[in-house]
């Protein structure tokens, strides 16, 4: 089966984006075909500032492969570096409907947040479209709030295959229930948008200081506590084993441990799962000509891929 997700460069990696997205994708890789990119179009909707365009392309590329991504395994591309995708975007706009785009919730929520109403933004959900299409993907994880554009993603296939030619493999969301919708810091979904994520490389400092200010109800030290609606708790349960999460809810429930405690806690687990990734995006970040080739190499790859759907669109639409 052949997996594919992509991550805009919009801004630093959060633990949301990578137990959503990252993490699932890159454990597939070894039993499936991956296929993951950085959808450099995409963030142009949201951001105009070419450097640091070019910067969060780059570290989210770099991100990537210290969580383990394994270019020999996966294939991985920046989208800019598969212009054809346009072109399916292209044919793929020609057949959707207004009223398909005008239902979609991301774009009534970028504008309300104060991103400007461009086309690009409204079409956004097209250009996504195609690159699942484009590369075939059957399964894609996301979070939960991509759910709506992976049923425009099928609408659109399926309306092609019966207007056309069966062109388009039908894909499927991936969407774990515990990992959908990822509390930040503040209770509400993590977002960069909200200004409440834990950010997977956040320098030690930083780190520490978003993961203290977890909010909290106001028990005192020996109160006990109710595991069930702790965000601290929430967040760990993401991070820990079932042995550790286990402990800490007896301890919750105990009386006698602070907030405080319980969030060193988390902090300690987050050093365990993240601390060997950082020293290793810290050596990458040494050898971008590494990092360029292997992104060279993915997009030549899923060129290969992209060419042949896309010519079976042309042709099944008049075109060649
Ligand atoms: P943000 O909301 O921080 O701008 P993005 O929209 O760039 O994040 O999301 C990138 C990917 O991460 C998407 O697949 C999205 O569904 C997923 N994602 C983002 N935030 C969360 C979250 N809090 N919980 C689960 N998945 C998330
Ligand atoms: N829209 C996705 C997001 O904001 C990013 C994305 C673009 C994507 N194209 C995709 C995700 C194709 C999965 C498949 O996170």
């Amino acid at each position: 089966m052949r997996v594919l997700s992509g991550i805009q460069p919009s801004g630093k990696v959060h633990l949301g984006n990578y137990l959503a997205m990252m993490k699932p994708a890159i454990e597939m890789q070894s039993t499936h075909e991956v296929f993951l990119f950085i959808a450099n179009y995409h963030a142009l909707t949201s951001l105009h500032d070419a450097d640091l365009l070019r910067e969060n392309t780059l570290d989210a590329a770099i991100d990537l492969l210290a969580c383990g991504l394994e270019p020999k395994q996966a294939v991985f591309y920046r989208q800019s570096d598969v212009p054809e995708v346009h072109e399916l975007a292209w044919l793929l706009s020609s057949i959707c409907p207004m009223g398909l785009l005008e239902r979609c919730h991301s774009f009534k929520d970028k504008t309300a947040k104060g991103i400007a109403a461009s086309h690009g933004l409204f079409a956004y959900p097209v250009l996504m479209a195609s690159d699942i299409l484009a590369v075939r993907g059957e399964l894609v994880p996301v979070g939960r709030d991509q759910k709506q554009h992976l049923e425009v993603t099928r609408d659109l296939a399926h309306k092609f295959n019966s207007s056309f030619a069966e062109v388009f493999t039908m894909p499927e969301p991936m969407i774990a229930d515990h990992v959908a919708v990822v509390p930040g810091i503040d209770g509400q979904k993590m977002s960069k948008s909200y200004n409440n994520t834990i950010d997977i490389f956040a320098a030690d400092k930083p780190l520490k200081k978003a993961i203290m200010k977890i909010v909290t109800d106001s028990k005192e030290l020996e109160d006990v506590k109710d595991p069930d609606s702790s965000t601290i708790m929430d967040i760990y349960k993401l991070l820990a084993d079932e042995s550790q999460v286990a402990a800490l809810e007896e301890r919750f429930r105990a009386g006698g441990m602070g907030y405080g405690h319980a969030k060193t806690e988390l902090l300690d687990v987050f050093h365990a799962v993240f601390d060997p990734y950082r020293g290793k995006r810290v050596e990458l970040a040494e050898n971008l000509d590494y990092v360029e080739e292997v992104l060279q190499a993915g997009a030549t790859r899923a060129r290969e891929e992209v060419s042949k759907v896309l010519s079976g669109a042309r042709e099944a639409m008049g075109l060649a």
